[in-house]
């Protein structure tokens, strides 16, 4: 079995728990609650010892009334703990937000969306709600794994309380597409909530970068291989395709019971091919749709009349709301038609069960069935179709699957439909009824084969282990922030140092990025700290920039520090500024161009001249045209620089060509081996700043702002926490007589 690295307890928290609590005549009956996340995740749980589930038992708070510490003793028993919703919170958080507006539009149904600002309002109580009773029932160091789309505000909540906790997030519904994602009034408030967790799931491929696109979008928050960067924690996101308890399905199918079951069946469906259709009851199943494609079938291909039965089964669920109500109905009536146009006295055409049906029945309607049916419109992943595979136990049947299910990613070798393809589906039914016996087994053998490897159990201990990793990861990161320790010893030394060397590195370091590089000036807190450092005795400044040398000099000109500029083109060490002499202009007329073009093609994009480089500044541009046109950028480039011997570097939304051997490294290294100091310290930010940290000696010392990777031996968080160092070492040393 899985799982078994996992030692910390596993706290989850979805808004429905597996069973659901029902109050008749002040007796409390429970009973198991229908969807793919409660018989998915319920059968990862119960493998979870001492685990413990938080979430909705499907009962008001009025309703359980005085019940509800029996609710609650009786649930504890299976290790769930429930969250009671008043009628009101039941309205406007489940009936309203969560399934007026998430539902509906994240299934790409914008006509059935409604905004409603009181219902969200109930959503963050909700969720808040949540967070509470998490606080309450979890330590610390517990694994929190937060589900689906009820609860998408609940991982920022935990953190901002439980800045360390480890957080989980897995989506069960598909993320859509960023045009329709941004439709969402509160796009940015559901964003920033769901990054709260450390690493973030989603069924597939697609929805993980759809999540992603809105993220860069919206929030400007750009991602390495779906590695964010979020108030200096790193975070992931990745795709996690949802298995099921494989051995359950498979094992229940060669059991005695279930050959019981499909007796029964067989002697009320003699002679008939079985079609099976079974979902919740939802607008999102497409169920009248695949009632007109049956009935497509019946008329094109009459000589299955009276050899075909469907059996369709629809779960009740959320039955309160209009739109499910109107679609019963209008299943209802469609069925009754389809009865009653085609229908014999021997023959049924359609049978049709309203209510959820008992595991052995289920199992073996899997089993028997010669065809599944399985096309919603629009599915995050759709359990039914890995279920009936993994109950074939003689691998015949045919599975007809929709590509907009996330479960046709892993069910390739079936038929797969576009489920608004009503001729397409039609055929496909008839292809799947003729096809040769031999021929369905080849297709089912290999899903079959793919599902048993990754089941459930392997999904859960795929994303937990994930979430250990990005864990790990952050903790290495954090251990680069430099303790108290270090920093008194530092300082320490600073303040017993004869010849201390100070490089800084400027934008991002000494002051916070700005949109546009003009905005980032200097302010007076900044220039007093540098004239407080730079009259201490015997100390060398030098800012260390990409700055062209202008800029530098209108800034610091009448300052006692040194610069360097433009990465290294222009060093003022004894107040003139020296040129290397190994570089020259004449590149640009070549490159200038190329830049151009891409300074027009790109909306809110601008070049910045220095004299010995140039940059094409992004940062105001859509950040994912921004990034594409980076990318291209610097392929187009790639033979120009190349044999000028220039290279293209990528800075923080800048991509900046300078001649190759310019570099902040290079340029610090003429300070660097100038004297014998007893102090070095040398603070940066970007990528730019590594090749300062490479030409360090040993014992110098090496700020990063910012927990990224890097080569510096310590970090810090921002350029404020590093100018309250500065402001320390400022006080450390005596200052210079007269100063
Ligand atoms: N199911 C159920 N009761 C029934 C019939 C089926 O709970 O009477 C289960 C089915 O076995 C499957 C789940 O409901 O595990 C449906 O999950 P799916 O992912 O297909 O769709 P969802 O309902 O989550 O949208
Ligand atoms: C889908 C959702 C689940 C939900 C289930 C049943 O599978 O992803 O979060 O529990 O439908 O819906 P219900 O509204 O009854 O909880």
């Amino acid at each position: 079995m899985y799982l078994n690295h996992v030692k910390k307890k596993v706290i989850i928290v979805s808004n429905r728990l597996p069973v659901s609590v029902a109050k008749i005549k002040e007796s409390i009956k429970i009973r198991q609650s229908a969807g793919g996340l409660t018989t998915g995740v319920g059968a990862l749980f119960k493998s979870m010892e001492n685990s413990v589930w938080i979430g909705w038992p499907g009962i008001s708070s009025e309703k359980a009334g005085s019940s509800k510490a029996e609710i609650v003793a009786e649930l504890a028993k299976l290790r769930y703990r429930p969250v009671f919703l008043k009628k009101n919170a039941v309205e406007n958080f489940y009936y309203g937000f969560c399934n007026r507006t998430i539902w509906p539009l994240f299934h790409y149904f914008t006509r059935y969306t409604e905004y409603n600002r009181k219902q969200y309002e109930s959503f963050c109580k909700v969720n808040e709600l949540f967070a509470e009773t998490v606080f309450e029932i979890a330590d610390k160091d517990d694994i929190i794994w937060v589900h689906d789309y009820h609860l998408m505000l609940l991982p920022a909540l935990i953190k901002k309380r439980w800045a360390n906790a480890t957080v989980g997030f897995f989506l069960h519904i598909p993320f859509p597409a960023y045009e329709i994602f941004r439709l969402l009034p509160q796009r940015r408030e559901i964003l920033e909530g769901i990054l709260g967790a450390d690493l973030i799931g989603f069924h597939t491929y697609d929805y993980a970068n759809y999540f992603l696109d809105a993220v860069r979008r919206i929030t400007g928050l750009e991602n390495r291989l779906g590695q964010l960067l979020v108030k200096n924690r790193v975070a992931k996101v990745d795709s996690y395709p949802m298995g099921i308890d494989y051995e359950l399905f498979n094992g229940t199918a060669k059991k005695s019971a279930i050959k019981n079951e499909i007796e029964k069946i067989r002697k009320r469906t003699e002679g008939l091919k079985i079609i099976l259709s079974i979902d919740r009851l939802d607008y999102t199943k497409g169920i009248p749709e695949r009632l007109q494609c049956y009935e497509l079938f019946l008329e094109k291909y009459p000589e299955f009349r009276e050899k075909v039965v469907l059996i369709m089964i629809v779960v009740p669920s959320r039955v309160q709301l209009k739109y499910y109500q109107l679609m019963k109905n209008d299943i209802e009536k469609y069925v009754g038609r389809i009865n009653g146009k085609y229908g014999t006295l021997r023959w049924n055409p359609i049978h049709y069960l309203y209510r959820s049906i008992p595991f052995n029945l289920l199992v073996a309607l899997y089993n028997i069935a010669d065809v599944a049916l399985v096309t919603p419109l629009r599915d995050g992943m759709n359990l039914v179709a890995k279920e009936y595979i993994a109950s074939k136990t003689n691998n015949t049947g045919v599975l007809i699957c929709s590509e907009t299910a996330g479960a046709s990613k892993e069910t390739g070798e079936s038929l797969i439909v576009n489920p608004n393809n009503i001729n397409e589906v039609a055929d496909a039914i008839k292809k799947a009824l003729i096809l040769d016996e031999e021929d369905k087994k080849e297709p089912i053998g290999i899903i079959k084969k793919r599902l048993k490897r990754f089941n459930i159990y392997r999904w859960g201990d795929e994303f937990l282990n994930d979430l250990n990793e990005v864990k790990r990861y952050q903790s290495y990161m954090r251990a680069k922030r430099i303790t108290d320790i270090a920093k008194a010893k530092l300082i320490k030394e600073y303040s017993l140092s004869e010849k201390a060397l100070l490089l800084l590195d400027y934008d991002g370091t000494l002051v916070q990025l700005k949109e546009k590089p003009y905005l980032a000036t200097p302010d007076k807190e900044l220039i007093i700290l540098l004239k407080s450092l730079t009259n201490q005795e015997d100390n060398t400044v030098v800012i260390v920039s990409g700055r062209d040398k202008n800029t530098l000099e209108n800034w610091f000109g009448k300052l006692n520090v040194c610069l360097i500029a433009e990465h290294g083109a222009f060093v003022k060490e004894k107040g003139e500024w020296e040129k290397d002499p190994r570089i020259d202009d004449s590149w640009k007329q070549e490159v200038l161009p190329v830049l151009e073009r891409y300074a027009d093609r790109t909306a809110g994009s601008f070049i910045e001249e220095k004299e010995f480089s140039l940059a094409w500044h992004y940062r105001l541009s859509d950040s994912k045209l921004g990034s594409l046109r980076a990318r291209e950028l610097k392929s187009a480039l790639y033979s120009l620089v190349g044999n000028l011997g220039l290279s293209t570097i990528s800075g923080n939304k800048v991509v900046e060509i300078k001649y190759s051997f310019v570099n902040k490294g290079s340029a610090a290294l003429r300070f660097i081996e100038n004297k014998n100091w007893d102090f070095i310290l040398a603070v940066g930010d970007d990528a730019t700043d590594e090749d300062l940290f490479d030409a360090l000696p040993e014992q110098a010392y090496s700020i990063k702002i910012g927990y990224d990777a890097t080569k510096a031996v310590y970090s810090l968080e921002s350029y404020r926490e590093f100018r309250q160092l500065l402001e320390e070492l400022s006080k450390a040393k005596p200052h210079k007589i007269g100063a």
